[in-house]
């Protein structure tokens, strides 16, 4: 079985989204789902919360062989092929590829390999080369018996989220309750359908060349890209601004989500409000900088880190709100989860 994989993504930065996917990667974890993480924004902020620097330093200084995602697909950039990518093991069930902050060099590799991928003959290489992050995640995957791959992809519209995209079964979009936020899933839905449908005709062309009835065991992504819901982050919300600009915002979601993303007429839609927020995420204050520091979740701190009284009580309703939200998440994906 292929294991489903799962990108957090909105074209607009700084909406808790990195946060996000490491939070709910350890809830996944502990809930005996076996995961695995890509790091596929070159800034690398996921890879950062999960290592020391002295881990990513050594990691980068080596460049190994598979050791990040850049040095397990850049070899098709010449006339080498893909590398067996090398994990990190962070917990029992979580396992990691580092990012790296060169894999930028990769986005004009995959914009080459675009129009190729359309031509009538030599289309093995460039479907190769767009389908390279999902075939190293299904290798990861297969590696370690995973059955979910978490993303996380930086803001942009770019060669490379595109690939990402192509590579992923479920989105989900982590908003702030803002003006940019709003604009960015304005963009984000069409893009969205617009990648999809271009890689069917890929994955259509393909199917009738020659090569195709040559290679009968080159596997291929499907490109499904089904969104499942948005996160609303209140953290995004400066702390000195009335309440009543954030529900302002926040009320716009849902209305532009139908419109934009699912391609729905919003008043046909007559259960707008709840359906598809799959939570409001709280302003955890300063239990993040603590759980930074200590390189854990929030929803893992004991008073040993300094989680005591209000914010021992924050620590519980913290792992109860993501575990809620691993359980519905998972259940979108059609993966059971038991919660003893
Ligand atoms: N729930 C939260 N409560 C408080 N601060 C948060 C929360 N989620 C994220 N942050 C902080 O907001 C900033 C942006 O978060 P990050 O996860 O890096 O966003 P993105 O990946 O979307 O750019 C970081 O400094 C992070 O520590
Ligand atoms: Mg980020």
């Amino acid at each position: 079985m292929k294991a489903s994989v799962l990108t957090f993504f909105n074209n607009k930065g700084g909406v808790g989204k990195t946060s996000m996917i490491y939070h709910l990667a350890w809830m996944f974890a502990s809930l005996q789902k076996r995961v695995v993480i890509f790091d596929l924004d070159p800034q690398s902020n996921l890879t950062a919360a999960f290592l020391d620097e002295s881990e990513i330093e050594s990691v980068w200084n080596h460049q190994d062989e598979g050791s990040t995602i850049y040095n397990c697909v850049n070899p098709l950039a010449s006339v080498g092929d893909i590398a067996e990518p090398e994990l990190k093991n962070i917990t029992t069930n979580l396992y990691l590829l580092p990012g790296d902050i060169r894999l930028s060099d990769y986005e004009g590799v995959l914009s080459e390999a675009w129009p190729g991928s359309m031509g009538d003959s030599n289309l093995y290489r460039p479907m190769r080369i767009l389908s390279s992050f999902w075939q190293v995640m299904q290798m990861a995957a297969d590696q370690e018996e995973a059955e979910i791959i978490l993303i996380d992809i930086g803001p942009n519209l770019g060669a490379i989220n595109r690939s990402v995209l192509i590579a992923t079964d479920y989105v989900v979009i982590p908003m702030g309750a803002d003006l940019f936020s709003l604009q960015g899933l304005k963009n984000l839905g069409p893009t969205l359908r617009k990648w999809k449908n271009q890689w069917e005709k890929r994955l259509d062309n393909w199917k009738e060349s020659e090569e195709a009835s040559l290679r009968t065991s080159f596997q291929l992504p499907q490109g499904k890209m089904q969104p499942i819901g948005y996160l609303c982050q209140q953290h995004s919300v400066r702390l000195d601004r009335p309440v009543k600009a954030y529900d302002k915002w926040v009320q716009r979601i849902p209305e532009v989500y139908c419109e934009f993303v699912l391609n729905q007429d919003p008043k046909d839609n007559k259960h707008l409000k709840e359906e598809h927020c799959l939570a409001t995420v709280k302003h955890y204050r300063s239990l993040i900088p603590m759980a930074q520091e200590h390189r854990k979740p929030i929803f893992n701190l004991t008073s040993a880190d300094g989680a005591i009284g209000s914010h021992a009580n924050a620590v519980q309703d913290a792992k109860q709100d993501f575990k809620q939200l691993a359980i519905e998440i998972a259940a979108e994906m059609g993966i059971g989860i038991e919660d003893e």
